[in-house]
């Protein structure tokens, strides 16, 4: 090793982080973090910083910094970078850019001295993207892999009560970079926490709990594996105890004792096995995520306590039968996001308390599976987990997508590939939540998948394994697309696992080509960019008709916006660009189904309704049928189910039918007494049905149409103009490109072009507009008025209450609802159209003293939306602070408005939400 500057405080091998092979060096295995209370000692909080333009080279910054914290976010001049697939820097691999920010992090550091005897190691709990350690001056080692704990002893190097001197330096750029292209923010930075533990020299290295249950008769079977520190004390004995009680203890091992020629065939290793049977145990699942306290002790030949460990250990079975993936024996649904850790102020630091609520908002939203894309996330998301019941796909650190089908095929990033993967088996072996491991994501194929995948099915059995990009690469190669190219047999997943199939591909794998020992779960799907999320009902009804189908994770959980200070003071939210960051991919980062605070988006309302665990169908009459998904649990233990009756969205009756028992995945028939009905004029009747706040439903149960209600007073002749375009959401403007196509059209000056005939018949207005033909798959027909000043609130009829489009409204109902002009649209980070509601009969706007100032009734069912943006402004705003304040709104009522769809990454908005050529006719009453 040689050492830098002493000005740049910290010993770096020459160029080892250009060398891929350079995975780490002195760092201590991975293990199951055991150690709590007074072994522990925080170095969390303000550390010195000094930031260097390269490894050794010149101080571009000197401060005080956050640990936890990125670097990239604390103003240290080295902003964050955005991009997706292309790197963030050129290549090729493994070069990395001469400028190349180098975090040096300095800090005093005294051990306690009653820490005096024991073992001391240093965990750094992320380092992005490679580490170095040193001591007083003095070398300890280096690591990469920025999203798992890397731990270096440190017994040796300091004297507990005297104060030393820690130095961690972190490079930005390195080899490392290639492994770690996902799509996502480049920081930089030690993003978790920093600490010191202590264990007795004599002592319990790792603990491997695995607790089966056999769902048939409930037997539960205990193996804890202790694997023994290197310090021995012969004749020890390691013991179990489970929620206090022993269940059992075997003799420790310290390696073999004589020499390796007469050994080499008896060598058993470290530590000690104790299995147990544990008869009548209650099992874990997401649903009843029951966890038991197990303790581990290491104790001399003479029984006195040599050291004890805790940790929480659930009982379920995994495992892949048939095309299912069962869980303690029954083939539950997958519901589920992926997720990335981030935080708008923090990047890639997420606090304890927002890991906990994104769990609450999952469950909340009848989530009930987390893919951790593309990289072992934040440890203690995995203990909330197992606390709230999640199912979660653990992802190696691992995406070389710039070099998709070339760069794990060379043999210098196998080392690193097995490291990534088997190091985030051992660290999360234990949690009950994990019920996949996966490879990583977008890697291509190359043979040292396959030996991942046979590592990891060969020390841990009990999971199955996931990898999706080996379709991909077979494909390629095969000239093969889906559903075929899923057939493939691969060797490196157990499940087949695409990325945003479309549902037509989904049903052909499910009714004539399906592989009958692979289960199929998308481990991603619905492209929830911005406003997003269309058909997510047809995808979940083909996952419900086709057992091969098992559902997936939606892309993805939470929009990558960052919060940026202005120079005037001011914050916004910024994408890919907005700190100077080149090269970027804009924004198209913002692809959750919450925003960055964590709002739900409508597109998370929509999911959590087809996902919900309760199924209603109306079988005539006052019958409906319910279902009760729940794997686990009886409808009677959920909630009461309640009913409604509403005309024109006025309740006319209610009631109760009390608990309905309905055992998990089974149906019942029920009678709601609903009351004879009489409607009038053009009065709709809806039936809803509730079961606490996990499931709703409506249906429509009357609709009278017999008379037009009587012409009105003529209409206040608001300036009316066509409209056949909307500002393209993102989904549109990339992928398919429809944005650029309907410029070429010319349709953001169609009414220019384009003749709207409009007749009046008392209040009544009548509109005709014939769509040209070739013009196929246009937004929007409709018309764009302008609303008389002082308008602040809207009360309608129609779906609601939340944003919906045709294709995106199974989770709406049809109501009466009231929202401020002001809220009608979605705020979506990058502007784009949005605030549309389907099946709207009528409005009424509303100034600041609740007078009603216009009234537009009797239309029959059209889409309108309510904005202070015209699509023009909105088009052409890059930010939510671009877009103008304005006193007046518009109203836009549409005969037809397209839908979302998926279509960036996905599949299209499909056949039926889209608007072609025709002539079409609508009207309202203005009153
Ligand atoms: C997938 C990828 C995700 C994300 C998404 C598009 O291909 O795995 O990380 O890039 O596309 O938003």
């Amino acid at each position: 090793m040689t050492h830098s500057s002493p000005a740049a405080g910290s010993f770096l091998p020459v160029g080892s982080w250009t060398r891929p092979e350079a995975v780490a060096l002195n760092r201590l295995p991975m293990t199951t973090f055991l150690r709590e209370g007074a072994d522990v000692l925080s170095l969390d909080g303000p550390w010195s910083f000094t930031l260097l333009d390269r490894p050794g080279g010149i101080v571009r910054c000197g401060t005080t910094v956050q640990v936890p914290g990125c670097w990239t976010m604390q103003d240290v001049g080295d902003p964050p970078q955005y991009t997706n697939i292309q790197m963030p820097f050129p290549g090729p691999p493994p070069h990395v850019p001469d400028e190349d920010p180098t975090g040096v992090y300095r800090r005093q550091v005294e051990v306690p001295a009653d820490w005096q005897g024991s073992r001391v190691v240093l965990q750094v709990g992320g380092a992005d993207s490679v580490l170095y350690v040193e001591v007083d001056g003095r070398a300890v080692g280096m690591g990469t892999d920025s999203r798992l704990a890397q731990e270096f002893e440190l017994t040796d190097l300091v004297t507990p009560g005297r104060p030393c001197e820690l130095v961690l330096t972190v490079v930005r750029w390195s080899a490392a970079s290639y492994l770690e292209d996902q799509d996502h923010w480049y920081h930089a930075g030690l993003h978790r926490s920093v600490l010191l533990y202590r264990t007795p020299r004599v002592h319990l290295a790792d603990v491997r709990a695995v607790a089966d249950r056999d769902p048939e008769t409930g037997v539960g079977q205990l193996t804890v594996h202790a694997t023994t520190g290197e310090a021995r004390s012969e004749g020890a004995q390691v013991r179990v105890h489970l929620d206090g009680a022993p269940v059992g203890r075997a003799t420790a091992r310290w390696e073999h004792r004589t020499n390796v020629s007469t050994n080499a065939y008896r060598f058993t290793g470290r530590g000690a096995t104790v299995s147990a049977e544990v008869p009548g145990v209650e099992a874990w699942s997401a649903e009843h995520p029951r966890l038991h306290d197990l303790r581990v002790e290491l104790v001399d030949a003479d029984g006195a306590r040599l050291d004890s460990v805790s940790l929480r250990v659930g009982f379920r079975r995994v495992e892949v039968r048939g095309h299912e993936l069962l869980v303690n024996g029954r083939a539950v649904l997958i519901k589920g996001v992926n997720r990335h850790d981030h935080d708008p102020r923090g990047g890639k630091t997420v606090s304890r308390a927002a890991m906990r609520r994104d769990v609450e908002l999952m469950k909340g939203h009848n989530l009930n599976a987390v893919r951790t894309s593309h990289y072992p996330n934040d440890p203690y998301f995995y203990d909330v987990c197992d606390e709230l019941g999640m199912y979660v796909v653990d992802e190696a650190n691992i995406e070389t997508h710039a070099y998709l089908r070339s760069l794990l095929t060379s043999s210098e990033w196998g080392p690193a590939v097995l490291e990534r993967v088997t190091r985030m088996a051992l660290r999360d072996k234990n949690h009950p939540c994990v019920v996949m491991w996966s490879l990583g994501n977008e890697s291509g194929w190359a043979p040292v998948l396959d030996a991942a995948a046979a590592w990891l099915r060969a020390y841990d059995p009990t999971r199955p394994v996931h990898y999706e990009n080996g379709y991909l690469d077979g494909a390629l190669a095969g000239g093969l697309t889906p559903p075929q190219s899923w057939r493939t047999p691969r060797r490196e997943t157990d499940v087949v696992p695409p990325m945003y199939p479309s549902i037509e591909d989904l049903e052909e794998w499910a009714t004539t080509v399906a592989l009958p020992e692979r289960p199929l779960i998308m481990c991603e799907y619905a492209h929830a960019m911005n406003n997003s999320g269309g058909d997510l009902d047809r995808y979940w009804a083909a996952i419900r008709r086709h057992p091969d189908l098992q559902g997936g994770f939606v892309w993805d959980w939470v929009d990558q916006a960052l919060v940026q200070r202005l120079p005037d003071g001011t914050e916004r939210l910024a994408y890919g660009g907005d700190f100077g960051d080149t090269p970027h991919d804009g924004p198209f980062c913002l692809n959750g189904v919450v925003a960055a605070d964590r709002t739900p988006h409508p597109s998370l309302l929509e999911l959590a309704h087809v996902v919900q665990p309760v199924g209603f169908a109306w079988t005539g009459g006052e019958g409906v049928r319910l279902t009760n998904e729940h794997d686990f649990t009886d409808l009677a233990d959920v909630a009461d189910v309640d009913w409604a009756v509403t005309v024109d969205g006025e309740d006319v009756a209610a009631g109760t039918l009390g608990r309905v028992p309905v055992a998990p995945g089974a149906t019942t028939d029920v009678r709601v007494p609903v009351p004879p009905l009489r409607l009038h004029g053009r009065q709709v009747a809806h039936l809803s049905l509730r079961v606490g706040a996990v499931a709703s439903w409506q249906t429509e149960l009357a609709r009278a149409q017999d008379a037009e209600p009587p012409a009105a007073a003529a209409g206040p002749g608001l300036p009316t103009r066509l409209a056949l375009w909307r500002a393209p959401i993102d989904n549109e403007t990339y992928g398919p490109r429809h944005a650029e196509r309907w410029e070429q059209l010319g349709l953001p000056t169609a009414h220019e072009r384009v003749q709207l005939r409009t007749e009046t018949e008392g209040a009544r207005v009548i509109h005709e507009v014939t769509v040209p033909d070739g013009w196929d798959d246009i937004p929007r027909v409709g018309v764009r008025l302008g609303l008389p000043p002082g308008v602040v609130a809207v009360d309608w009829l129609g779906r609601g209450p939340h944003e919906n489009y045709s294709d995106r409204r199974a989770g709406t109902t049809v109501g009466r609802w009231r929202t401020a002009v002001d809220d009608w649209p979605v705020r979506y980070v990058h502007p784009q159209a949005s605030g549309n509601r389907t099946g709207v009969r009528w409005l009424r706007f509303l100034d600041a003293d609740d007078r009603v100032v216009l009234t537009v009734d009797d239309l029959d069912d059209l889409d309108v939306t309510v904005s202070r943006w015209t699509d023009e402004e909105l088009a052409a705003a890059g930010h939510l602070e671009d877009l103008p304040a304005r006193e007046h709104a518009y109203l836009w009522i549409d005969a037809r408005h397209r839908g979302v769809g998926s279509g960036a990454v996905g599949p299209d908005v499909s056949a039926p939400h889209r608007i072609g050529p025709g002539t079409y006719r609508w009207s309202y009453r203005l009153r």
